[in-house]
């Protein structure tokens, strides 16, 4: 058991969820998919036609997100007592996620969460600001990504194993313009940190780049 703190930013569909949650696995660390809150607080938002900030985020502190695992080690998210791990993968979710962690109090009141989750010892935590913002001094930072038509085939499959309706040519569409919403809005956009490892897994498989970034945490508890 090791208080290492690794930070595995990037775009959409970059991997960052799958790879970091078996080097959580693997090294005994706690594992954070931040872009899940935001998509639990986007489906809050969707399913009580709230707009404004203040109104979500007093309805998120009634139902406080927290995470599970099922009997085949799949992660769950909650709302409440309520498992919304599929509804916020839905269509509806994706689209509108972007509009909603742009808004400023909602990423303070999700970052603050998670620099308190992070609190509790070594953690993998994945996302699009964790390098700059919620973890500026972790040990490791990765900046991962892929080609967008790669990231569309990986995203498909995931879709198709999780039944959950996808065309890979819209996927493509849908990625870059969430790359482009990502990257260019006013709150903690996503931007590679100084000090993070870029990582181009094009063409990488997920083995290759768990064995990468393993490595270089290793290097570093060493
Ligand atoms: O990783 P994901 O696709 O599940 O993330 C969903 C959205 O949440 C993504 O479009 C941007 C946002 N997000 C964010 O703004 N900051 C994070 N740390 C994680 C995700």
């Amino acid at each position: 058991m090791t208080d290492i703190r690794i930070a595995i930013d990037g775009p959409a569909s970059s991997g960052k969820s799958t790879v970091a949650k078996i080097i959580a696995q693997d090294m005994g660390l706690i594992y954070l998919d931040t872009g899940a809150m935001y998509r639990a607080v986007t489906y809050l938002a969707l399913n009580n036609s709230l707009d404004k900030e203040e109104d979500i985020i007093e309805l998120a502190q009634e139902n406080p997100i927290s995470f599970g695992i099922d009997s085949d080690g799949k992660q769950l998210v909650y709302l409440g007592e309520v498992d919304v791990s599929g509804a916020i993968r839905q269509k509806d979710v994706t689209s509108n996620v972007s509009r909603i962690s742009a808004m400023p109090k909602i990423r303070e009141y999700l970052v603050d969460a998670q620099r308190f989750i992070a609190s509790h010892g070594g953690i993998v935590m994945d996302g699009r600001d964790i390098g700059t913002v919620v973890l500026p001094d972790a040990e490791l930072k990765i900046f991962l990504v892929a080609s967008v038509d790669e990231r569309a085939e990986r995203r498909h499959k995931q879709n198709q194993e999780m039944n959950i309706e996808s065309d890979l040519e819209i996927l493509k569409v849908e990625i870059a313009e969430r790359d482009y919403k990502d990257s260019t809005r006013k709150t903690s956009p996503l931007v590679q940190a100084e000090d993070a490892i870029y990582l181009d897994t094009t063409g990488m498989s997920i083995n290759e780049v768990v064995n990468f970034i393993e490595d270089k945490a290793k290097d570093l508890i060493k």
